[in-house]
């Protein structure tokens, strides 16, 4: 009946990998949360979790509607696409209750150069100095007014 000598052994080891199989199975099966796979290579339920989060930013729009001033400044100079969050960090909490919640203070020197530090790796059309060199050490907006940064020719 054996197709050769001594083939037990290999059914053995068929019964080893077998109850391994099974095994990775019962572990898999406790350890794999349930809605993995509904969706995707990830948790379903993940989405939920993630729209049940509080919204941080409250989005330029909702700061122009307050702060029209700041706006009429922005809007023509070369700020004018760098929306107020990018600097002023999420405020969505400051904007449902402005007066309790305000805005902390900006540090010119960290905020500037994270945008403006000369780089070689950024493209050369892009406005970048050596901020040490530039501002001998004064912050930035002594000299430029943060929502409409160009000095000469004009208020731009
Ligand atoms: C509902 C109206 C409202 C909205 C929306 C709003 N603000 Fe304000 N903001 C205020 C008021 C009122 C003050 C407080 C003025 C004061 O106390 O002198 C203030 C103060 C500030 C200050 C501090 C001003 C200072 O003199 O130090 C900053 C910065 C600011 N807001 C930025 C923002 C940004 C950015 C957004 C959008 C994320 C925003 N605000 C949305 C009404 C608003
Ligand atoms: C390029 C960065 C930058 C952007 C973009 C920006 N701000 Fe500012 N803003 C500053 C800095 C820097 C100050 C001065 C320091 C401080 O008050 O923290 C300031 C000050 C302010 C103040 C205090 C009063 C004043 O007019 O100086 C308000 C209010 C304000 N910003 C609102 C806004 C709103 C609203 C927007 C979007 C329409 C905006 N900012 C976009 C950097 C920025
Ligand atoms: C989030 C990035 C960001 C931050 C932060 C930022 N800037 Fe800018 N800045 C820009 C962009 C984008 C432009 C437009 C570049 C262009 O026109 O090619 C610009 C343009 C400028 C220009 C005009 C340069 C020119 O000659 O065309 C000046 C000056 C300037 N920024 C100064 C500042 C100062 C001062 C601060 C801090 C208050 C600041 N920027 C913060 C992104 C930033
Ligand atoms: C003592 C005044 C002064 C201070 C402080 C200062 N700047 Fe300037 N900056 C100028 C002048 C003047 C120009 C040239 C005129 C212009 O483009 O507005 C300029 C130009 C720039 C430009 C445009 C460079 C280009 O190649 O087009 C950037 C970006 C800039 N400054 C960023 C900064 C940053 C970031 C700081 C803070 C680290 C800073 N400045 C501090 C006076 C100043």
């Amino acid at each position: 009946m054996h197709a050769f000598k001594d083939s037990g052994h290999l059914f053995r080891l068929a019964a080893v990998f077998v109850a391994g199989i099974l095994l990775f199975l019962v572990i898999r099966g406790f350890l794999v949360p349930k809605s993995f796979g509904q969706y995707g290579h990830y948790r379903g339920v993940a989405m939920a979790e993630m729209a049940a989060r509080p919204v941080n930013f409250a989005g330029h729009e909702t700061c122009e509607t307050c702060h029209a001033d700041v706006l009429d400044k922005k809007k023509d100079g070369k700020h004018a696409h760098v929306n107020c969050e990018a600097c002023h960090g999420p405020l969505a909490k400051h904007a449902d209750d402005p007066t309790s919640v305000q805005p902390p203070k900006l540090d010119t020197a960290v905020l500037c150069a994270r945008c403006h530090e000369a780089n070689a790796a950024k493209p050369k059309s892009f406005p970048q100095v050596a901020s040490a060199d530039h501002s001998t050490g004064l912050p930035c907006d002594t000299c430029h007014q943060p929502h409409s940064p160009v000095i000469s020719g004009g208020t731009k």
